[in-house]
């Protein structure tokens, strides 16, 4: 209590930590990833979903998407028939949600979009209930994973589903990109010299790679979920805060809490290790 009490109380607000160069500005990449949307990515963001919980559809499910980002994964299990709540910290990634909704689901009572932080517990118990808590990509960009874990896990009741995805721990491969990304974010020279750098790097290796396997890297990409790879490797160069945890790490501190593991997809590079939790015990 107490904790959450000193939590609250020292967190800046999301415009002054971009100021002091503490955070990426996730929603305005979002922003410029919307424009490449196709109906086909939205299928694919909608398959992700499908063939880690194992389920054709999501009718009669109340989804919470936490950092909803671009609001594609929320728009996809919209689609998938649940009643979806999405929220983000990024003013810029709230706007992107909210213009998928209008643009797909306008009026819709069954899709509520607004602001907040999965570190905010009052804004938490303000959420409500949900079969289906989603935050993929999105806890270890907080600032404060654990917490943020706990955040997110805390909201589920028994038999509710947690989907997270968090980033690979690769020791000091990670603690070497979170120096790369606090530079990209310290301002426009660490911006440019970042850039110049690791983006030509990123592109001569996508080049090669579809040399080796006869096929275009670049748009064989979206399978990925539906991501557009450009706007990846800025998500990936800028994406601070950034923290990174094991699989074990993961599994070890949401089994005692009653969680057990149903899907997990994961890594030994430096992507994000997927897992879908159930609730089955207090
Ligand atoms: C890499 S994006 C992932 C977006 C989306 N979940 C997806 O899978 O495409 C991370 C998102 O987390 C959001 N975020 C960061 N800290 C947050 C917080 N404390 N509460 C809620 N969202 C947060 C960012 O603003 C950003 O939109």
């Amino acid at each position: 209590m107490i904790n959450k009490f000193i939590r609250q109380n020292n967190m800046k607000t999301f415009e002054q930590e971009i100021k002091q160069g503490q955070r990426f500005e996730f929603g305005k990449n979002w922003q410029s990833f919307l424009s490449s949307l196709t109906d086909e990515r939205i299928k694919i963001a909608e398959n992700s979903i499908k063939e880690m919980l194992q389920v054709a559809h999501l009718k009669g499910k109340r989804v919470l998407d936490i950092g909803s980002g671009s609001g594609l994964f929320s728009l996809a299990a919209r689609n998938l028939g649940a009643k979806v709540h999405s929220f983000d910290y990024d003013p810029a990634s709230v706007a992107c949600t909210k213009m998928l909704r209008s643009r797909y689901f306008p009026g819709d009572p069954n899709w509520i979009v607004e602001k907040g932080s999965v570190l905010d517990g009052d804004f938490l118990s303000s959420v409500g209930s949900f079969d289906l808590i989603y935050s993929w990509g999105v806890l270890h960009h907080t600032g404060n994973m654990w917490a943020a874990i706990e955040n997110a896990a805390s909201l589920a009741k028994k038999n509710n589903t947690l989907f997270i995805a968090i980033y690979n721990n690769q020791d000091g491969r990670s603690r070497l990109w979170t120096k790369i990304k606090k530079f990209y974010c310290s301002g426009l020279l660490g911006r440019a010299i970042t850039s110049t750098i690791f983006i030509p790097y990123f592109f001569s290796k996508t080049l090669i790679s579809s040399v080796i396997r006869s096929r275009n890297e670049f748009a064989a990409y979206k399978k990925n979920r539906g991501m557009s790879i450009m706007h990846d490797w800025f998500d990936w160069l800028g994406g601070y805060p950034f923290e990174v945890a094991t699989v074990e790490e993961i599994f070890n501190f949401l089994h005692p809490k009653g969680f057990e593991l149903k899907n997990i997809r994961n890594t030994n590079h430096s992507g994000t290790n997927q897992f879908v939790f159930v609730k089955e015990s207090d």
